[in-house]
């Protein structure tokens, strides 16, 4: 790998928590950031301290918890007691930087800012030498930078270096740039911010022309050394640069971008799975990198070169970037330890009773399903090691649907007392049925806002994953369930969301 390297700054939990209905509970929160540090992410930005007490918690927690393994960032914009929260958030961590933002663009300063320039640069440096009194290493960002005027971007980040910021950020706030552009815009700051040398040029791209990837890249040809994306490329509006497509982009393209990160790029498909799924946001099949299809060969051509040599048709190998295809798996009659080396083979390490959990699932899926694949595998892995306390289990459940009949369900439910409840719903199908009737049982009242179905695997028997978000009390829930049977599939998702807003309510709701 090149010395010359990239630093990569994950903003999934504030930017990308950003996206409509993409809220995180502090738990979730706690299980991507692991998962970011585990990917090797040098930054993470875990919040907006000031935005609500939740925030401030996730932030407070993962910079406890993280703080050895990563920079975590707090988010403050150029205002006194942003700052002040921003540094008791983050008084733990042992390292942390907090991250100030004011617009610069004549837009932001004439519509929303309402202040004219000397007041920009006058608050710019109060408040990045505020910051500085909590943390050494403090970024600023000229917010909307890709829109102002290059003399005054020029004079606000000479300044705020000049006040102590390590590193300039130059946001695309709304996904303006285009590459060459933003090459310009950089190689600019380059040539004329007098102390350009004392800090780190960072990028952060939003997507709303698709250009985020490229204008990240673009930046880092000019010598920007620092790119804020995210897992899935979640943020706000079309979100922002996806973390998989750069790393890998200059990981594939080593030889043209001459830069390296310390991203371990076998985790990248587990990552995006795992954000896919505290979200409830799902992965488009053709998405680069961690989309279902990245890796299929359709054409017999392609297919044809593939069998005489890979390179002819793939210029990144699935395994560098941990894909899981549709490998056939062994049968029911391999044996435990045939299944669990393929777990292992598969990334995970299950503790022994979770293990023999996942292999009692796997025992029967094989008596439902003729062909078992490694999604099917990894699918009954990531269920049983979901973290929703399993307050509620799905016994039994019966639905009567059809065409001229009102579709009704009866469920039953087990609680963690080991008490079995029993209730039946009428509902405008037999998904709505079956989850008015978990809803009865539970007695709380949800709002069922976001259903997604999909297939996991080929074939007629594949499993279908159901992906749902409920709201509660004003919170959204995400849920997943997977089985061979949708309505299983529905009704396992629906009370995974229902498990998550039992765990935040008192017992007895
Ligand atoms: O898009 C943006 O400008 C931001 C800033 C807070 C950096 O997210
Ligand atoms: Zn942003």
């Amino acid at each position: 790998m090149s010395a010359d390297i990239v630093t990569i700054f994950d903003t999934t939990l504030r930017d990308g928590e950003q996206s409509p209905g993409c809220s995180m509970t502090t738990p979730e929160k706690l299980k991507v950031a692991e998962a970011l540090v585990e990917l090797g992410v040098d930054v993470i930005e875990a919040g907006f301290p000031i935005a609500s007490p939740g925030d401030f918690e996730a932030v407070q927690a993962i910079a406890r918890k993280y703080g050895d393994r990563a920079v975590i960032c707090g988010l403050a914009r150029c205002r006194k007691e942003d700052i002040e929260r921003a540094g008791a958030a983050l008084v733990d961590a042992q390292q942390k930087r907090i991250h100030v933002f004011l617009a610069t663009s004549s837009i932001h300063r004439q519509f929303k800012l309402k202040m004219a320039k000397e007041e920009i640069v006058k608050a710019t440096i109060e408040h990045v030498k505020l910051a500085r009194e909590f943390t050494d290493n403090v970024e600023f960002s000229p917010e909307d930078a890709a829109r102002t005027e290059l003399d005054f971007l020029t004079e606000v980040v000479e300044a705020a270096i000049e006040a102590g910021a390590t590193t300039v950020n130059i946001p695309d706030t709304v996904g303006y740039a285009t590459p060459s552009q933003y090459f310009n815009c950089i190689t600019h700051l380059k040539q004329h911010v007098r102390n350009i040398d004392r800090a780190v040029i960072s990028t952060h791209c939003h997507n709303d022309l698709g250009l985020a990837v490229a204008n990240s890249l673009a930046a880092v040809e000019a010598g920007a050394r620092q790119i804020e994306c995210t897992i899935n490329g979640l943020g706000e509006r079309a979100g922002n640069a996806s973390l998989e497509e750069v790393v890998m982009a200059l990981r594939t393209r080593q030889d043209y971008y001459k830069v390296g990160t310390r991203i371990n790029t076998t985790k990248l498909c587990g990552i995006s799975r795992l954000v896919s799924s505290v979200t409830g946001m799902m992965v488009q099949r053709n998405k680069a990198i961690v989309g279902q299809n990245a890796f299929a060969h359709e054409a017999g051509i392609h297919q044809h070169g593939m069998l005489q040599d890979r390179s002819t048709y793939e210029i990144m190998r699935p395994e560098d970037v941990g894909y899981i295809g549709q490998n056939l798996v062994l049968g029911k009659h391999s044996g435990r330890h045939a299944f669990r080396s393929r777990v292992e083979e598969l990334g995970y390490k299950l503790d022994d009773a979770t293990f023999q959990r996942v292999f009692d699932d796997f025992i029967v899926l094989c008596d439902k399903k003729k062909n078992v694949y490694d999604a099917d595998i990894v699918a009954l892995i990531e269920n049983r090691t979901s973290d929703a306390p399993d307050r509620w289990k799905l016994e039994k459940f019966h639905i009567v649907a059809g065409i001229g009949t009102t579709p009704t369900a009866t469920v039953e439910l087990k609680n963690d007392q080991g008490e079995t409840l029993c209730d039946a719903a009428i509902g405008d199908g037999p998904v709505d049925a079956v989850c008015q009737a978990i809803e009865r049982i539970i007695g709380i009242d949800a709002k069922l806002e976001g259903f997604q179905v999909r297939s996991i695997s080929e074939g007629q028997e594949a499993q279908g994953e159901v992906t749902v978000t409920a709201m509660v009390g004003g919170q959204r829930y995400h849920g997943k369930g997977v089985s061979t049977d949708i309505i299983e599939a529905s009704a396992r998702a629906f009370l995974q969301a229902m498990n998550k807003a039992a765990g935040q309510q008192p017992a007895e709701a």
